[in-house]
């Protein structure tokens, strides 16, 4: 008789995991409605309706002030979407057409989209086997004569090495951007992710662990750099200059103030949502480093808090009787957990890339973007078809430990009969 439920057995896990998307999750009480009925009531529905004298009670300003003390970055302007924000940062870092970002090849497709939207060249590098993030060797080899950026992303929310990425972008006189559209929450040696390169960007989509549907935020140390954002954003008026002057050629990407008060109360939420997670997962990965097969990704010293948008660890098929990553995941999914596996990919592979499709760019005369058919990224490949698995971070979000139970109850029993399927 079979035991795995794949095979007609009983399934291990007989009821939903953590929270339950549109149903329990995003958690929401009484103080997003009373800011809604406030934004409502005060007929001020864009952050454009207050004044230098009573800029704090507008909800996009109480929202840039509470993300920012959270996440640990001195100046915000909130946005519109994660993709405009990573476009926000990188024009305020100065790009001019035909420069160069790397970006790593593990990540959603916008991290780079934003940089052909911006003029500018994606190069896209490969990741490191460990954890998963850019990897600083490929970042320096890919360096040529054009670079002027490097764009980390935090994929999954773990952090990626940010003192190496720190030192190649100071050796030769680069920017960092980081995409930490994943890594609301996450530190990195103590410090929050998005505030450690010269900007860092965030994406506020309904699928993040802090969303109010659509929206995004750009962080930054810099009095300088959060100006011209700011100036981006607003049409390319200044702060304090009259309203009709404009000094940049910019879009509106401002945040209405309805974004803003639904994403200040989710910020008050976020802290102890990002603990009670990370509880969660630091749990289980006591019971996966147990089980032969599977393993999580090492934390080390480099991430001191993990707010993952989604949770990584490793199917290692040589340990689990050659069984492979696809019937690992079939099997999981019948006894009622169902695994991701993070971006399906290398980004490079998208006909967007290997058409060169890039639509109304203008780079200048005799500067193409490379031919991304032949950029080879064998580490991402190998993570991607063969071991990474995914769990969603709205599967972390119970109080208590029993959904973490049930995954290594299930996993264990596909462990202990894993002759059932090779
Ligand atoms: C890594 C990364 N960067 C950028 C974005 C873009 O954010 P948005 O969807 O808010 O535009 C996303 C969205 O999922 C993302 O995952």
């Amino acid at each position: 008789m079979a035991n795995l439920a794949i095979n007609g057995g009983p399934k291990a896990v007989n009821e939903p995991l953590g929270k339950t998307l549109y149903a329990e999750w995003p958690e929401i009480g009484q103080e997003e409605k009373d800011a809604l009925m406030d934004v409502l009531e005060s007929r001020k529905w864009w952050r454009g309706g207050y004044t230098e004298d009573n800029l704090e009670d507008s909800y996009v300003v109480k929202f840039e002030n509470a993300f920012a003390e959270y996440q640990g970055g001195k100046y915000a302007v909130a946005c519109t979407n994660g993709t405009q924000a990573i476009e926000l940062a990188l024009k305020a870092a100065g790009v001019q057409a035909g420069d160069e970002v790397i970006v790593p090849c593990s990540t959603f497709v916008a991290t780079a989209t934003a940089c052909i939207l911006v003029n500018t060249i994606p190069i896209v590098v490969d990741i490191e086997p460990e954890t998963y993030q850019i990897d600083p060797e490929a970042i320096e080899a890919a360096i040529g004569p054009r670079t002027v950026g490097i764009m980390p992303v935090h994929n999954g929310g773990f952090p990626a090495d940010m003192d190496r990425i720190m030192d190649i972008a100071d050796k030769h006189g680069l920017f960092v951007v980081e995409d930490s559209a994943h890594a609301q929450g996450t530190q990195y040696k103590g410090r929050g992710c998005g505030t450690i390169g010269d900007l860092g960007t965030f994406s506020l989509q309904m699928g993040k662990t802090l969303t109010c549907g659509e929206g995004g935020i750009v962080l930054t140390d810099d009095e300088e750099l959060a100006a011209k954002a700011y100036s981006y954003h607003h049409i390319g008026r200044f702060a304090g200059r009259p309203f009709y002057e404009f000094h940049v050629v910019a879009s509106n990407l401002r945040m209405t103030e309805w974004q803003g008060a639904i994403s200040y109360c989710q910020t008050l939420r976020l802290p102890e949502q990002t603990e009670r997670r990370d509880k969660n997962a630091l749990y289980l990965e006591d019971g996966l480093r147990e089980i032969p097969g599977v393993a999580p990704l090492e934390r080390g010293e480099r991430c001191t808090r993990w707010g993952f948008y989604y949770y990584m660890f490793k199917f290692i098929s040589d340990e689990f009787e050659g069984l492979s990553r696809e019937k690992f995941g079939e099997a999981m999914g019948a006894e009622g957990v169902s695994l991701g596996k993070g971006h399906i990919h290398p980004i490079q592979q998208n006909p967007l890339f290997t058409n060169r499709n890039f639509g109304p760019v203008a780079y200048p005369e005799g500067i193409e973007p490379p031919d991304y058919e032949k950029v080879e990224t064998p580490v991402a490949e190998r993570v991607m078809e063969e071991e990474i698995c995914t769990l969603g971070h709205a599967t972390f979000a119970d109080a208590d430990t029993r959904s973490m139970d049930l995954i290594l109850a299930a996993i264990r029993k596909v462990r202990e009969n894993v002759g059932e399927l090779v």
